[in-house]
């Protein structure tokens, strides 16, 4: 790094580009020096919004400049895996929009080609950097809600749909990376079903179950074609349940000391007696902080010191194997596919490399 501040520049100035762009501008400890999109509209929207910053038609521009340390790709999913690999064998470091890659041995492929350089990979997970997930996440941490019996997501709303991919590679991404990173163990199995309404588009609308060795259960609903907003989560355990609801203003989340007890005393061991819990409800006070002006910062704090990003290329990796698999289920109606545990697989892999 040649200043003390980090030299960003973004790739693709569209719908996503600009929130990545006004975040590393509002961050003391990055300078965005150049951005590049094809569509002089967004170039000139750009100019208005950020004028000391340069603007280019071509990604070349980016890659050729010193001054730049890292490079945030903001294009649509089919282009990230190309403009990834571009930036790292131009020794930038990359922050990537999700989905990583479109396959998972592409994926692996930016892994490598970031290892080998000893440069950062991080996906934009954003959820992971939203108050909301961090504090169900320490909740969780902290053993307050017990064993997670299920994960159960409603994410649908009217559009944006997307032409290069399907719902499950746009809006699920979201909860696989939350479940990822709130469920301790791998998803074993997945089984998705999906339809698309719109004649050649990919599926609009699909439902995923994740199945894990224990029997913990993941859900996931996604739709583009729902004419109310819905962005609610169901987090069961067997000491507090959760209600995550991303369209609250203030209370997102609320914690239920709610559940079941189970009498089985051998004396009542032909009748199961259920005993129902029903405490109190609390939701806890959350930052307003934007999940991006966190993520930001920890991907500069990650360049700055050479430390491993909370959404790295293996957690991007194993987000994008699951997304494979559900596509796969998804074309044989709801057939479960076994998951490998790509972390394994990769230690293993650099074992015998
Ligand atoms: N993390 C999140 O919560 C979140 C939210 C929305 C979108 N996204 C992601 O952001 C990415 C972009 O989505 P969007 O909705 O902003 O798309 P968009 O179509 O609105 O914008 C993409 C922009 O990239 C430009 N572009 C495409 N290829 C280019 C290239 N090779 N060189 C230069 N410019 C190029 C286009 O001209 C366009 O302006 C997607 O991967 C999407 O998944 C993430």
């Amino acid at each position: 790094m040649r200043s003390s501040q980090l030299g960003v520049g973004v790739v693709g100035y569209g719908y996503w580009g600009p929130n990545l762009v006004r975040n590393f501008a509002g961050s003391t400890a990055a300078r965005v020096v150049a951005v590049a999109d094809r569509d002089p509209l967004r170039l000139a929207a750009l100019t208005r919004n950020h004028p000391g910053v340069a603007a280019t038609a071509r990604y070349q521009d980016l890659l050729d400049d010193p001054a730049i340390d890292a490079i945030a790709v903001a294009t649509p999913a089919h282009s990230h895996y190309d403009l990834a690999l571009m930036a790292l064998r131009a020794g930038k470091h990359v922050l990537v929009e999700k989905p990583l890659a479109p396959t998972a041995d592409l994926a692996r492929r930016l892994i490598d080609e970031a290892d080998r350089r000893g440069l950062v990979l991080m996906v934009d997970h954003t959820f992971l950097y939203t108050p909301a997930v961090r504090k169900i996440s320490e909740l969780a941490r902290k053993g307050e809600i017990g064993d997670v019996y299920y994960y159960d997501s409603t994410r649908v709303s009217l559009g944006l749909f997307q032409s290069d991919v399907s719902v499950i590679w746009d809006l699920a991404v979201h909860d696989l990376s939350i479940v990822d990173h709130l469920i301790d163990e791998p998803p074993v199995a997945v089984s998705a079903t999906g339809c698309s309404h719109v004649e050649g588009a990919p599926e609009n609308m699909a439902h995923i179950t994740l199945f894990f060795d224990s029997p913990c259960v993941a859900q996931v609903n996604v739709n583009w074609l729902s004419p109310v907003k819905v962005r609610k989560t169901l987090i069961g355990g067997s000491k507090k349940m959760i209600v995550y609801d991303d369209m609250e203003p203030t209370e997102k989340i609320k914690v239920y000391d709610k559940g079941v007890t189970v009498d089985a005393s051998p004396e009542i061991a032909q009748q199961l007696r259920i005993g129902y819990r029903a405490g109190d409800m609390w939701a806890p006070n959350l930052s307003t902080r934007e999940a991006l002006a966190s993520e930001v910062e920890h991907f500069v704090d990650c360049v700055r010191n050479g430390a491993t990003p909370l959404c790295d290329g293996v957690s991007g990796l194993r987000v994008v194997e699951t997304l494979e698999a559900a596509t796969r289920s998804m074309a044989g109606q709801g057939r479960p596919v076994m998951l490998g545990n790509v972390t394994q697989a990769r230690n293993a892999r650099r074992a015998t490399a």
